[in-house]
């Protein structure tokens, strides 16, 4: 068989991984060969392409990023996107798809597979807020991304009596925010599940500054005030209908300056999140997605997606990945507010 490869979306620690998991085991094991599409689906629209076999792929494993790049293309928002695709397909003798992405890239791959495109998808997202998965590859980086900063953000705090508000990225779920808030002991955290009211959280940060400490607020890009409209910097859509989040994190230093009196300072942690060397764990999870979804290439099990349950590597329809999102349950959110103002 001939596989297109492509990655689509946010970029995210562990595509390159998967890329070379997938190629390593299909020519070694299967003996197929492989064509890479560049830059998601705009690879395919417009026949962008790149060799994809055994040398392209060495060394990639540590690295970041993804080699073929990334968009956020959305074919069905483009007049003859479909045929287009189908059509450079045929012409470049491509038998299958793998497509390795979020939301809106595993979106695309379910559509097309009903409209009789051969495809597998592998989920990934540093959110981590696709279903039918326990976990995605790049969330564990990112946390650990996060969790650094805000280790070091507590020393600094403390030695000027400030709070400092981390903002994090994880789009409308508050996986990051509440992993990374609970492995880097933040006094508060916000989610985009639960509006926050600030009074309550200047409560908080006050109690804090009383025990001689300095508060750390970790506030998902997607949080919102109890009776306020979500935070924007910019109003834009992108081709999936998405708004771009962010501005949340300055909104509240400057509202838990004025309520408390104490300095509060922002820290925007944005692409950081997302960048550089993935941890052990988004390795191994990326290179097992990958050899799985090789095999289910192989084996034909197409409209499928590989994912992660328990620690065994399943086939779900692709369907099931984005027909809801994964959002933080609110006992898990309960939790961690044992630790919040104290
Ligand atoms: O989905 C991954 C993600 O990093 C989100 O957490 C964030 O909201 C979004 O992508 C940012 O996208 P972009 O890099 O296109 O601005």
């Amino acid at each position: 068989m001939r596989i297109g490869v492509l990655t689509g979306g946010g970029d995210c620690p562990g595509l390159n991984a998967v890329i070379r998991a997938v190629v390593r085991k299909g020519v070694s094991t299967y003996g197929h060969d492989f064509v890479g599409f560049r830059d998601g689906w705009r690879g395919p629209l417009e026949g962008l392409t790149m060799p994809l076999g055994i040398p392209e792929v060495r060394g990639i494993l540590p690295r970041g990023g993804t080699i073929l790049g990334s968009s956020r293309t959305n074919p069905f928002k483009i007049e003859n996107g479909v045929e287009q695709i189908k059509s450079n397909l045929g012409a470049m003798g491509v038998d299958a798809l793998v497509a390795i992405g979020g939301e809106d890239t595993l979106g695309v791959a379910t559509k097309l597979f009903d409209l009789g495109v051969q495809v597998v998808g592998v989920p990934k997202t540093i959110d981590n807020d696709l279903n039918a998965t326990d976990y995605t590859f790049g969330f564990d980086t990112a946390v650990n991304i996060a969790m650094e900063a805000i280790d070091r953000l507590h020393t600094t705090a403390e030695s000027h009596h400030r709070t400092l508000v981390v903002e994090v990225m994880g789009r409308h779920a508050g996986w990051i925010a509440l992993h990374a808030g609970l492995a880097g002991g933040a006094n508060v955290i916000l989610l985009p599940e639960r509006n926050f009211d600030v009074e309550q959280v200047a409560g908080y940060v006050e109690k804090r500054f009383q025990h001689q400490y300095a508060p750390i607020v970790v506030v998902a890009e997607g949080a919102q005030p109890l009776d306020g409209q979500m935070v924007l910097h910019n109003q834009e859509l992108d081709s999936f209908g998405h708004v771009r989040l962010g501005g949340i994190g300055q909104w509240l230093a400057e509202q838990l300056e004025a309520k408390t009196g104490k300095e509060a300072r922002t820290v925007v942690l944005g692409h950081i999140q997302r960048g550089g060397t993935p941890t052990a764990f988004d390795r191994v999870l990326a290179t097992r997605l990958g050899l799985h979804a090789i095999d289910a290439v192989n084996d034909g099990d197409w409209g499928k997606m590989v994912a992660l349950q328990g620690t065994d590597v399943v086939r779900v329809p692709l369907v099931e990945a984005t027909r809801e999102l994964k959002t933080v349950p609110l006992e898990r959110y309960t939790e961690a507010e044992v630790f919040f103002g104290s």
